[in-house]
């Protein structure tokens, strides 16, 4: 319960790499993990986002697995998730203090035109965002300095975190010295949370054998998509289905950020090398405007079939969401829930929940309901199933 209503800001581990929205907190998912699986037990996270249940599961002990059809939320899973050895970090800090000297504006960097060509650039070309295009397009060319991909991948999250602290719903610009010495700043917290997390996965590893892996899967699909095995193979059912599906009715902006008040930039996929190219609704079950929310449900239902159908009567399903009118659209996911076998576990001996559940209030939500006014998406429900 105290999980629930922790409201300390995501940090730890690999946490900090990417404020990716609408994130968990982090100790929500270990409790939840502890509590509802053992050692070796898969998790998996069918709407993964920014990773928050994978990194808990793997400094657990336990196989993980998620997927997420949005590629940024692919991307920094697996950079939150990688393990990066000695001679990773030592070229990682190496490639920072080159930077210090490297990102200056009286350099004339080669411009990556294809994504230019594309719009990925748009609107952080402004009076006072262009130094900070600047200065990740002279990084990004000299990300060849570095020996692989993973190496490459920790210093592109890492530059995405510094442009999404300079750009992303700010009302001021950093200058380019700014966002330097930002950068050094976010390396140095980004490699600690990495060496941290390596640590805690090689006590947990101990004594176990080599191929003993709690290296999570991190997949580019729809979680409908899990259920064929061309796509992913379990070895055994999940104990636990970890996760927070979009939410009805709610608009989040998992794909974009917002520049100078309305204005929104594709470039987190551009720094990412990874292609968008969806609109919103993309990745919130379909359009919100649609009467009834039809196409949020009818995918709802697509997918929570295809996660019955890789589960068995031991798999739990543990889930926090948000709604923009809990009163009808509560009982129609709990009924479509039902519809796809899984059986709800009310609290009802539990002090402070309200109808058998307990319920929390987010704070500092970006996203809005449908209605102005209306704040029932500042509300989150924690729901249990079993598989009947
Ligand atoms: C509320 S976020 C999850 C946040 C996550 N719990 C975290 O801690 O970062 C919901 C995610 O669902 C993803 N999503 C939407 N539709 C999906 C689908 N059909 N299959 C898989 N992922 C989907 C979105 O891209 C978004 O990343």
């Amino acid at each position: 319960m105290d999980s629930i209503h922790d409201v300390s800001p995501v940090s730890g581990l690999t946490h900090a790499f990417y404020r990716y929205p609408a994130r968990f907190s982090p100790s929500f998912a270990r409790i939840t993990i502890s509590l509802f699986t053992e050692r070796n037990d898969i998790v998996y996270d069918p709407f993964m986002g920014g990773g928050t249940t994978l990194v808990e599961a793997m400094q657990l002990g336990r196989r993980s697995i998620g997927t997420d059809l949005n590629t940024l939320a692919v991307f920094v899973s697996r950079a939150k998730t990688s393990m990066y050895t000695d001679e990773d970090i030592s070229a990682i800090w190496a490639w920072v203090m080159e930077a210090q000297s490297d990102l200056v504006l009286n350099k004339t960097p080669n411009r990556p035109i294809d994504w230019i060509s594309q719009g990925y650039q748009r609107n952080i070309s402004g009076r006072t965002t262009w130094p900070i295009r600047k200065s990740l397009e002279i990084a990004i060319a000299s990300l060849n300095s570095l020996a692989n991909v993973k190496q490459q991948n920790f210093v592109r999250c890492l530059l995405l975190k510094t442009a999404q602290w300079a750009v992303d719903c700010r009302k001021y610009h950093p200058s380019a010295r700014d966002f330097r010495k930002q950068l050094l700043i976010h390396a140095e917290e980004m490699i600690e949370g990495a060496l941290l997390l390596r640590k805690e996965v090689e006590l947990i590893r101990n004594g176990l054998p080599d191929n003993n892996s709690f290296t999570p899967v991190c997949l580019h699909l729809s979680a409908h998509e899990i259920l064929y095995p061309s796509n992913y193979s379990f070895s055994s059912a999940p104990k636990l289905i970890l996760t927070s599906p979009p939410y009805p009715g709610v608009h989040v902006l998992y794909h974009r950020w917002q520049v100078n008040g309305a204005k929104e930039t594709p470039a987190p996929y551009w720094i990412a090398d990874c292609l968008d190219g969806n609109g919103a609704s993309f990745y919130t079950f379909g359009d919100r405007k649609y009467r009834n929310l039809e196409t949020y449900f009818d995918n709802m239902r697509k997918c929570y079939s295809a996660l019955s159908a890789i589960g068995d009567k031991n798999t739990w399903l543990v889930q926090l969401v948000a709604f923009s009118s809990p009163e009808w659209q509560l009982p129609l996911f709990l009924q479509i829930l039902q519809e796809c076998n899984f059986q709800e576990m009310l609290l009802d001996d539990a002090p402070n929940t309200i109808d058998g559940r307990l319920w929390r209030t987010v704070p500092n939500r970006k996203f809005y309901a449908d209605k102005r006014g209306k704040t029932a998406s500042s509300k989150e429900v924690l729901l249990i199933h079993r598989r009947s």
